[in-house]
Parts: structure tokens; C-alpha cells; sequence
């Protein structure tokens, strides 16, 4: 059977993305030249993410008050220069085919949405089960039809456009028809999705303090990594000795046990126990050390020790807990590039046993050196156009130069290295393009 998995990011008008699109790999490696554009497509599917679970844009996208704070740039930050609105969508992977979710978002002068599709199969069909068509700003509403199985027009009527009209549509039909319970299927597997898609933004400074034992789900920063990890300890004894096990190989010196300490008011911080140093908590732990621990136990639990926030899709809870998308920019920031290949492997371990999907951007060479040829499929080179100064995306083996590239050397060797420039300035075809996507220094850079 197949996941219910994000199988494509669609950055229609999107920041400094028109008409891009990424396809996403149970590992995607987004790599590429700094401001190329990397980040600004984690945010667009952060953006999906936020609006999937149905609450008002500006609310998802600008909020201070919630844990994850606004998007990077806010929602004025999402529109492409020069314009007053931003479009993005997806595809959703189901045994019966895809599930694809487009929205337009007007964000100048009312933010609003004034375009949304839902399409997917239904009992008779791929069809479009959700279309938007006006919007009536003064009425803070837009009229869509949805799909209903039934012979002659379909239904239609005002929906609120201040949010996602797909996560109201489960609210809005009863299910008495089949038609409607095909739209409210289409409806849930697309919400559900992002939903699960869970950005890993850890701060080693946040995570040096007690916490409260009870707030066990692990927030985009970490800064409740010991609360979390702790519950791991009391629930899942076999998954805790794994993190310690992992910890043991991180450092150099002696690293006996991990523990959870528990202050007189009933909070809780991690501790080491090292050899003869005895007892280091949190407090006192490297960065890279409680980095790597935020990354290991999002893995390692998978969608249920983390906090995935409020959704409003019945049984989302549930889908939750089975599979995960876990974001992460520059993993390897902190980590000494020892390490590259057990993260990798950690990875490797997390798709087989919970089937999370990870999507990483990186620059780093001792990483990309890690990946397997197998692993290349889900490497996408971000770059600029020259001539329009867009973002675009392109697989890495897909490149002209790719196999030349790799008779050359590993990944990251031919990156910082650049040998294939050298390898291949007497040769035809010219790499010369090939190095100037991927960065590489010697390659024809000024061309
Ligand atoms: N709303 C926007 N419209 C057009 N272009 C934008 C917009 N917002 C950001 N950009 C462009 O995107 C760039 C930032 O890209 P991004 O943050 O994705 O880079 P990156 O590839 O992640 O780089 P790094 O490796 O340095 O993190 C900005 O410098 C700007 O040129
Ligand atoms: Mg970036």
C-alpha cells in the first residue's frame, strides 16, 4: 500500500520561486549556492503546513503568540517581489493516485484567498472535488463548488476566505452522498499530510533549562528536549538506551549514562554521566551534543514525541503518530563531519522502521560525501537564473555533468574540490554550467 506521504512541493509564485517544483525522496537534500533559495522552499511547504491546519492566514503565518512564531519574512515576506499575492500547492501520494492542493493568497489589500483546487480520485474518477470562483472581499468570503457524484452541476457556496477552503470542507459537507465523502476523503488526506511535516529548528541556548515533566512534545526549537527525552525514559526504556548509545559515540571522552534529573518543583534537565567528570547537565552540554539529540529523538519517535500543533482534521492525531516529515536546515551545523554518515544512517533507519521522510538543506561536504549513489535521486540543486534572477530547482542527476561528476569523485569532493572543472576543461561536453549550479569555485564562475 502506498504512504500518504507529500510527494511534490509546487512553488507556483512563490518568494524568489515562479513555476518550481521539488519532489520529495523518503531523504531530499536540497544544496546549492548561499540566497539560491533553498530556505525560501522549506518555507513554502512551512507555509502549506501552517495553513493546513485551518486557522486563520495571518494567525498561521504571523502570530508571535504561537510556539513556532511567524514564518521567516511573515506573510508579506511570502509574495514574490513585485507582486500581491503568492501561489503554492502540492501532491499527496495514495494508493488510488494523487491528491493535488493548489491555493492562491492575495496578501495586498486584504489577505485573502482568492483561488483554491482540491483534485484527487473519487468513486468515478479523478476529479476536481473542491474549485474556488469569486471572491467577495467586502463579505470576507469566496463562492466554491464542490464535487457531489451526482449527474448535472455541482453544489456551490460561500466558504470563509480568510483560510484554507480545503480544511473547511470536512466541516462544511455531511458525507451523505458519496461524492461528499470522496471530497472529504480528498480533503483529509492532503490536511492530514502537512500536517505531519514537523521543521526542526533546534537552539542549544533554549535547551539548557528545567522544563516542566508533563510538556513531553518536542517544539520546533527543542527548548523541552529534556521533558521529551525524559518520557521516552519512562515509556520507552529500549529507544532511550539507543539515544545513549548514540551519545556515546558523539564524543570523544567518556560518556557512561544519560539521565533525566528532577528539580524539588517536579521539572526536569537532562544529564551525562562522564567518567571521572561526573555529573554535566544540560546546563553545561556542548551545543552540537544537544543539537544532535533533538535531531536523533524527532527520528527515532517519529510523528508521536513531537508537537505537530493543533489540527482540526478528525483522526489527524492518529495519522500522526504513524508517519512523519521531518525538516531540517543545515543538519549538520554543529556536528563534527565524523558523524555525517551515522546521521545518515539514523535517517536511513527512521524511514524503514516509522517511515519518516527527511528533508535537509546542506552544505556540507563531509555529508554529501556520506550519501549513497542510491541517495543522489533525492538531491535537488537550487540555483539562480541569470537572466530572470528566479530560483530553480534541479535534480542532481539530472545535470549535464552529473555522471562525469561522480567518475570524478564523491559528492562533496567534487564540490569543494572542484575536480570535475579541472577534469574536464579539455573535455566536451563543458562543465563549466554544471559547476557553476553546484558552487564549485574553479568553474567558470564569472562566465
Ligand atoms: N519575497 C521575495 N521575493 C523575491 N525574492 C525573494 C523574496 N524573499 C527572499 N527572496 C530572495 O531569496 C534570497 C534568500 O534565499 P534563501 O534564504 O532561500 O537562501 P538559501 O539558499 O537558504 O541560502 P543560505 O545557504 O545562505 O541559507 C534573498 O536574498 C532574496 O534574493
Ligand atoms: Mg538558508
Amino acid at each position: 500500500m502506498t504512504a500518504q506521504a507529500i510527494e511534490e512541493v509546487r512553488l507556483t509564485a512563490f518568494k524568489s520561486f515562479r513555476r518550481e517544483a521539488f519532489r520529495l525522496a523518503p531523504l531530499t537534500v536540497l544544496i546549492g549556492r548561499n540566497s539560491s533559495g533553498k530556505s525560501n522552499a522549506l518555507d513554502g511547504l512551512e507555509v502549506l503546513s501552517r495553513l493546513a491546519r485551518g486557522e486563520d492566514i495571518a494567525e498561521a503565518l504571523e502570530s508571535r503568540r504561537s510556539p513556532a512564531g511567524p514564518v521567516r519574512g511573515g506573510l508579506a515576506g511570502c509574495v514574490p517581489h513585485g507582486s500581491d499575492r503568492f501561489e503554492l500547492g502540492c501532491s499527496v501520494s495514495t494508493e488510488y493516485g494523487p491528491v493535488d492542493l493548489d491555493v492562491t493568497i492575495q496578501v495586498e489589500p486584504e489577505v485573502q484567498i482568492v483561488e483554491e483546487r482540491l483534485s484527487g480520485p473519487t468513486a468515478t474518477g479523478r476529479r476536481d472535488v473542491l474549485v474556488s470562483g469569486a471572491p467577495s472581499p467586502h463579505l470576507g468570503d469566496i463562492q466554491a463548488s464542490w464535487h457531489n457524484g451526482k449527474p448535472g452541476r455541482n453544489p456551490s457556496g460561500p466558504f470563509r476566505s480568510s483560510r484554507l477552503l480545503t480544511s473547511q470542507l470536512p466541516l462544511r459537507l455531511a458525507g451523505d452522498t458519496e461524492g461528499e465523502r470522496d471530497c472529504i476523503w480528498n480533503a483529509t488526506v492532503a490536511l492530514s499530510a502537512l500536517s505531519r511535516a514537523f521543521h526542526l529548528d533546534p537552539v542549544p541556548h533554549l535547551m539548557r533549562q528545567y522544563v516542566p515533566s508533563r510538556d513531553v512534545h518536542l517544539r520546533r526549537t527543542g527548548e523541552n528536549l529534556s521533558a521529551a527525552i525524559g518520557q521516552v525514559q519512562r515509556t520507552d526504556p529500549e529507544l532511550f538506551r539507543r539515544l545513549e548509545q548514540l551519545l556515546r559515540g558523539l564524543a570523544d571522552h567518556d560518556v557512561e549514562a544519560l539521565t533525566v534529573t528532577k528539580s524539588e518543583l517536579g521539572d526536569v534537565m537532562l544529564a551525562l554521566r562522564e567518567g571521572q567528570l561526573g555529573l554535566t547537565p544540560a546546563r553545561e552540554m556542548s551545543d552540537g551534543m544537544l543539537r544532535f539529540l533533538a535531531v536523533t529523538t524527532s527520528l527515532l519517535t517519529g510523528g508521536g514525541g513531537l508537537d505537530l500543533g493543533s489540527t482540526t482534521v478528525a483522526g489527524a492525531r492518529t495519522a500522526n503518530e504513524r508517519s512523519l516529515m521531518l525538516v531540517v536546515e543545515e543538519l549538520e551545523n554543529g556536528l563534527h563531519p565524523s558523524q555525517a554518515s551515522e546521521v545518515l544512517r539514523l535517517v536511513r533507519q527512521a524511514s524503514a522502521e516509522n517511515g519518516t521522510s527527511v528533508l535537509i538543506t546542506t552544505h556540507s561536504p563531509a555529508l554529501l560525501s556520506a550519501l549513497e549513489s542510491k541517495d543522489h535521486e533525492g538531491v535537488v540543486v537550487c540555483w539562480r537564473d541569470r537572466q530572470s534572477g528566479t530560483s530553480r530547482l534541479t535534480k542532481l542527476t539530472d545535470l549535464e555533468g552529473y555522471p562525469a561528476a561522480m567518475a570524478a569523485g564523491r559528492l562533496g569532493e567534487v564540490i569543494t574540490q572542484g575536480r570535475l572543472s579541472s577534469a574536464g576543461r579539455q573535455q566536451v561536453p563543458d562543465y563549466t554550467e554544471f559547476d557553476r549550479l553546484l558552487g564549485i569555485e574553479c568553474g567558470g564562475r564569472g562566465s
